[in-house]
């Protein structure tokens, strides 16, 4: 019998339910189809393939194009997985330009959803794509396309100001029309915090245990990624003999609660 594909009542559903939402990147077919076969319940095409794919050393030099291809080619691997695109670096300054990327990337790229790095300057476009039915997500805590004006990849909001400013923006996301909100590198509590203080699904990359659902990059959990990984990676290459039981094994550990353990979070 046919699998009923995730949506976003469906990711909803999970939060109400208390079933962690197991997510993770892909950039092409081939592994769109792994992720989907392991039972990954949304798959992004972040802009992070500037890094995986293009070998650049962030993710500013990604282009609209670019995720275009990879979210179709992504497409045609999906059965069941909901679809997230990323909007690359200075493709959503004005409402206006935000709204002409976004329906590119649902229209040619097939994205069901599209996912920006948010604060207070981001909310009039999140509500002005809220008010044309695109779906959001809203990405806070560490923002790779803010790289250089922030100094390096770094856990944000440990100071209580800060935390409380991200809660606040938070908040106003989901209000704006944010149907989704990702947290990248915050300590448990703040990721707890925000879980709790939204009616939307949190999803964390370096977020602690106490959120909705945990993002991994495709590439780090099968440790094809060169150098060293932030603290938050976990190889499943090891003690499994394939990428599909790899990614399985990582979708079964979301899933028990079993990853992300103490060492893969921040305090
Ligand atoms: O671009 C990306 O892959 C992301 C993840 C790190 C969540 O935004």
């Amino acid at each position: 019998m046919a699998v009923p594909p995730v949506n976003i009542a469906s990711l909803k559903k999970m939060k109400l339910n208390g079933e962690a939402i197991a997510c993770i990147t892909a950039y092409d077919a081939s592994f769109a189809l792994t992720v989907d076969h392991a039972g990954a319940d949304l798959v992004l095409v972040g802009d992070s393939l500037g890094m995986v794919i293009q070998g650049h050393d962030t993710t500013v030099p990604v282009t609209v194009d670019d995720v275009i291809y990879h979210t179709r080619n992504v497409s045609r691997g999906l059965h069941r997985a909901f679809l997230v695109a990323d909007m690359p670096f200075m493709t959503y300054s004005d409402p206006n330009q935000a709204l002409e990327n976004a329906v590119r990337l649902m229209q040619e790229g097939g994205a069901m959803m599209i996912k920006l790095e948010g604060g207070e300057d981001q909310i009039s476009i999140v509500e002005h794509l809220a008010r044309h039915d695109i779906a959001v997500c809203a990405h806070l805590g560490l923002k790779p396309q803010s790289v250089h004006k922030i100094g390096g990849f770094r856990v944000q909001g440990r100071e209580p100001k800060e935390a409380q400013k991200m809660i606040d923006n938070a908040k106003a996301l989901q209000d704006a029309g944010a149907d989704l909100v990702l947290l990248e590198c915050v300590p448990n509590e703040l990721g707890k915090s925000i879980k709790e203080s939204l009616e939307v699904p949190v999803i964390g990359i370096g977020a602690g245990p106490f959120v909705d659902g945990q993002i991994l990059v495709l590439y780090d959990i099968l440790d094809i990624t060169q150098g060293s990984t932030p603290k938050f990676v976990k190889n499943f290459m090891i003690d499994h003999d394939s990428p599909i039981n790899a990614v399985k094994a990582y979708v079964d550990a979301v899933k028990t609660g079993k990853y992300p353990a103490a060492e893969h979070c921040f305090s």
